[in-house]
């Protein structure tokens, strides 16, 4: 790969900057050669100046091929749109796919990221409040589309959903059986109620999940329980030209400053983007570096263990140094 492609960074609040940190220490030493252009975007941007993210910082991010994003804060702001939703809605990037390796189990899910109860068609009052969830065949077609691509040559897609309820839930059950047939992919679905208690009893059932946006959103932070931590996990949020990757942690304030947060979400995201970039070879190799280092012990307090983002980072490089 030349150094012609072009990725956004966006450290963002709180840990953001740290595990952005080890992320690109680990991708240089990969081997991953790409420009790379920091924008100071997030909370502490808008205590500064009053505004997150400007028109202008959007029009940025849009000249470069993909983001790669740490973590942002809420401002307290009743106004306040997340930047990571304007990105998603911005950018088109409507399959966030979200893999949970750990504890012997290896699935993933596949959430829809633009519409569902985050369309943002919202009334609200004082005495009532309605938040529209938008269920379209296009954007269920697009979602199942992307599972049934990674669900390929796995073992099974379940689909999740809530249709006995959810009048809007029956479309997308319907679009998502008809592209798995179509792709002649076995699939099953399940009630997301079930679906939650069984990730927590029976985790190993589950390999490729798909569903609508809000519940791939609290099923992926229980997911993430389930295998250790929310520190293990990354992210790709993927458009039909772009993609922003995240490790799926939020800015964790509490930690922020104090070099413990675990990097591995952000690294395992750098790894992704190298997949998306066209280098799969590079982002395998980065992940077993990982593997490697956590069976080794490298671990945070989110894990157990006494490492600081810093040792970790470095049993993950040395891992990548051993490597052949
Ligand atoms: C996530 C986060 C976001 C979401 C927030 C920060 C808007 O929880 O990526 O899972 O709800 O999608
Ligand atoms: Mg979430």
């Amino acid at each position: 790969m030349s150094g012609s492609k072009r990725v956004a960074v966006i450290p963002g609040d709180g840990i953001g900057p740290e595990v952005v940190r080890s992320a690109l220490e680990v991708l240089d030493a990969a081997g991953a050669d790409f420009e790379r252009i920091f924008l100071d975007i997030g909370c502490g941007r808008w205590q500064r100046t009053g505004q997150a993210m400007s028109d202008e910082d959007l029009a940025a991010v849009k000249e470069c091929d993909c983001i790669l994003f740490g973590a942002i804060s809420t401002p307290p702001d009743p106004n306040y749109r997340s930047v990571l939703l304007r990105l998603r809605k911005g950018l088109d990037l409507y399959a966030n796919i979200r893999p949970f390796r750990g504890k012997g189990l290896d699935f993933i899910i596949v959430r829809e990221n633009t519409e569902g109860l985050y369309s943002g068609l919202e009334e609200v009052g004082v005495e009532e409040s309605r938040t529209l969830r938008v269920v379209t065949r296009r954007g269920s077609e697009r979602i199942a589309e992307k599972a049934c691509d990674l669900a390929t040559g796995r073992r099974r897609l379940t689909i999740v959903h809530k249709s006995n309820v959810l009048r809007s839930d029956r479309l997308f059950l319907e679009v998502c059986r008809s592209v798995a047939a179509r792709r002649a992919l076995d699939c099953e679905d399940m009630l997301v109620d079930a679906a939650a208690y069984n990730l927590v009893v029976n985790p190993d059932r589950f390999d490729v999940l798909v569903t609508t946006n809000l519940f791939g959103d609290i099923l992926s932070d229980e997911a993430a329980g389930v295998i250790g931590s929310l520190g293990l996990c990354a992210s790709a949020n993927v458009g039909p030209a772009k993609a922003l990757f995240e490790p799926i942690h939020g800015s964790a304030p509490d930690i922020a400053g104090k070099g413990i947060a675990n990097p591995v979400g952000a690294i395992r995201s750098g790894a992704m983007m190298m997949q998306w970039l066209g280098e799969p070879e590079m982002a395998e190799r980065i992940e077993k570096a990982v593997e490697a280092a956590l069976a080794g012990g490298a671990r945070t307090p989110d894990l157990g263990g006494q490492c600081r983002t810093e040792d970790v980072t470095q049993a993950v490089l040395r891992e990548m140094g051993g490597q052949n």
